[in-house]
């Protein structure tokens, strides 16, 4: 493997489409079995052989640094920057060049915050170095490219052209997107422009293959996933507990449940498909609940069966309650005997009574 270089992890935005889970928490904070996302992103860099890393960061910037420190727990060592007005992908990326110390012709790795993958980091590197690139891309092949980047090549894998969020049928040129992993050489980060927003995807891309710049990519059909929705959230953490997708950073081993210590759960409650109950949760009587993230100190009631969900910290889930695809805010509390179903979101702190919602009768 090529020597990994110094990276920067884009981790400044606002989450909007897993509210209300970002509400309390930046996107990368929350916990993913049963650690912030981030740990498992930190680690994996860390694994192929980055040593220093410079966080971006913007929206609840603050959560950062208590939780990670200096890095060295982990054997990094982390700088923080933080943008005052958020800056954009491309914008942030350039804000933190004067923490990076790479060489004008140095490689360096850049990372979506919200991915999670098991691309080969080091071969990442060694494409760009072999290629002799100015900017690598790893691209994942998808079946519904049109939330992201289309990233169209020539045989030899040269970028022809980055269409971010395609808007027509006829923008739809291929199946292979920005997957959200880069390798910059040192000199492109520094051509950014300073001092406003910059899109990453909508200007320096294009921009840089108009100039007629190398932009190489490097399709790993290996497992990947943006994390931007509570559904696939929900499915990355579940995927990280099964041993689906691979980090050192999972705190016990992989199976079909991960209960954090000091969660209570009943011995005829069952807990599958990559559950995660989180520290101090209680888990009642015959409750089932499967491929579900439970965070700290949440309470799932007796007999109450939650499926591909997120319950958020300290909510609480009502006896014989059914919940599938649903998302419970931090601090709400679900009244006995509702059905709550298909991407349904309860606000944090909400309070639903006994038998309000069904999406069946209740014979
Ligand atoms: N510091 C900082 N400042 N970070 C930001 C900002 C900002 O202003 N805006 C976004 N980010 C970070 C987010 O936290 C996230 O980690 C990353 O940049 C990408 O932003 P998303 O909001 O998640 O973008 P997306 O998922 O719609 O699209 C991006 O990712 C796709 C792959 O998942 C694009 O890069 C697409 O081209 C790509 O296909
Ligand atoms: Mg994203």
């Amino acid at each position: 493997m090529t020597k990994a270089p110094e990276a920067i992890l884009l981790v400044g935005g606002r989450g909007t489409r897993l509210r209300p889970l970002t509400v309390n928490t930046p996107k990368p904070m929350v916990p993913a079995a049963g650690v912030p996302f981030l740990a498992h992103q930190l680690a994996r860099a860390r694994a192929a052989g980055v040593e220093h890393i410079v966080l971006a960061t913007s929206y609840l910037a603050e959560v950062f640094e208590p939780y990670f420190g200096d890095g060295s727990a982990l054997g990094l060592r982390i700088d923080y920057v933080t943008e005052r007005e958020p800056l954009g992908t491309g914008g942030a990326i350039r804000n933190v060049a004067s923490h990076l110390e790479s060489g004008p012709d140095d490689p360096v790795l850049i990372f979506n915050g919200d991915i999670l993958t098991g691309l080969d980091i080091g071969a990442l590197v060694g494409t760009h170095v072999t290629t002799g690139a100015d900017v690598s891309l790893h691209l994942s092949r998808v079946e519904d490219p049109r939330a992201f980047g289309l990233v169209p090549t020539d045989a030899s894998g040269r970028v022809l052209a980055f269409l971010e969020k395609p808007q027509t049928p006829e923008e739809i040129v291929t199946d292979q997107i920005n997957a959200g992993a880069y390798v910059f050489r040192r000199r492109i980060i520094d051509s950014i422009p300073t001092g406003r927003p910059v899109s990453v995807e909508r200007e320096t891309f294009p921009g840089l293959l108009e100039s007629g710049a190398h932009l190489q990519g490097m399709v790993d059909s290996t497992y990947w996933l943006d994390l931007g929705t509570p559904q696939a959230f929900v499915r990355g953490s579940a995927d990280l507990v099964l041993g689906h997708a691979p980090s050192p950073a999972v705190p016990g081993r992989c199976g079909e449940h991960l209960v954090l210590p000091g969660a209570e759960v009943a011995e005829d409650a069952k807990l599958t498909g990559g559950t995660v109950i989180g520290e101090g949760a209680v888990i009642g009587e015959g409750a089932r609940v499967g491929g579900s993230t439970v965070l700290a100190g949440a309470v799932i009631a007796p007999g109450a069966v939650v499926t591909d969900s997120l319950v958020g910290v300290s909510a609480r889930v009502g006896a014989r309650t059914v919940l599938d695809g649903a998302v419970i805010g931090d601090g709400a509390v679900v009244g006995a005997d509702n059905e709550l179903r298909d991407g349904v979101r309860v606000w944090c702190g909400a309070v639903l009574p006994d038998g309000a919602v069904r999406f069946s009768s209740d014979q």
